[in-house]
């Protein structure tokens, strides 16, 4: 996976480099998509390409023909890395380009910099999965504007690292009494049979993910209820998931030293994991 795409160019990694002026690297002023890829499949690809323009849409970067692009540079992508049978994801990052010099104003002529490359998806065994992972709770200490998949995530990246220092697979972020999605993930629990997560809000990245899984659930006669999650739910929940494109749908049995379920992986998780995984065979090969 070492072969990336840079403004119009394939290179190796180490020889890619750009400004110490790009907006990306002085403000965090870009947008990025990660889309899973399963044997020269993407997941939700229209669902991701759309949310990227969404994304670049609100900063006010223009670059309507990167969707149709896209696809030849997913294609050779694949072929340079040899990934043609391998499971991975493309991460995409767009920046608003390069300033002439440290300027918080920018003008709308500048030239996006745009950077695909290919990363190792995170594998969890049977045995890993039905076990469950835990999860901790954190303040949500991000900006208004979460529907933008913005590259500024310190917010985002410090929660993160609060969960692995305990050995969480993520945190769950709380705002005003409310649970309202995870530092790289959205949020379901299950109570009574029936699903609930959030609604979609600026408050939160509306996941493609999470988009699957409601249709899933709505096609499989398994009720689903968008409405907000108070903290204290959490606690009460029968199941309660962390989706995102790269780890799936990831069963948390433990949320800071209580346990869900009697710590155990619930029958809703079997069901509509089973459902995501045929999906994804079901979705179209690049070619
Ligand atoms: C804050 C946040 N919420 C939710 C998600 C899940 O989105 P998706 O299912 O599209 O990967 C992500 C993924 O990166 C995220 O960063």
């Amino acid at each position: 996976m070492n072969v990336i795409y840079l403004n119009g160019q394939f290179m190796p990694k180490q020889k890619a480099s750009i400004s110490v002026l790009d907006r990306g690297f002085l403000f965090g002023d870009g947008v990025y998509e990660v889309i899973p890829v399963f044997c020269k499949k993407p997941v939700g690809l229209n669902l991701h390409l759309e949310r990227l323009q969404r994304s670049l849409q609100a900063i006010h970067i223009q670059l309507p023909r990167f969707t149709q692009q896209s696809i030849s540079i997913f294609k050779e992508l694949i072929l340079l890395n040899h990934l043609e049978d391998k499971n991975f994801s493309f991460y995409i990052q767009i920046t608003r380009g390069v300033s002439t010099e440290r300027l918080h104003e920018f003008t709308l002529d500048l030239t996006p910099t745009v950077m695909v490359c290919c990363k190792s998806l995170p594998q969890y065994s049977n045995e890993v999965l039905q076990k469950g992972f835990k999860a901790i709770l954190m303040p949500d200490h991000r900006r208004q504007e979460c529907y933008v998949k913005s590259i500024n995530l310190l917010p985002n990246v410090l929660a993160y690292q609060k969960a692995k220092e305990v050995g969480a697979i993520e945190a769950i972020l709380i705002k005003e009494g409310y649970a309202v999605e995870a530092s790289s993930s959205n949020l379901f629990i299950v109570k009574d049979n029936t699903l609930i997560t959030p609604p979609l809000s600026p408050k939160i990245l509306a996941g493609v993910t999470r988009q699957i899984i409601i249709q899933l659930a709505k096609e499989n006669h398994i009720p689903v209820i968008e409405r907000n999650i108070k903290e204290n739910e959490l606690y009460d929940a029968d199941e309660i998931w962390v989706t995102g494109s790269s780890k799936e749908i990831c069963p948390i049995t433990r949320i800071e030293g209580h346990s869900i379920n009697a710590k155990k992986v619930g029958p809703l998780w079997y069901t509509i994991n089973q459902l995501y995984q045929a999906y994804k065979q079901t979705e179209q090969p690049l070619w």
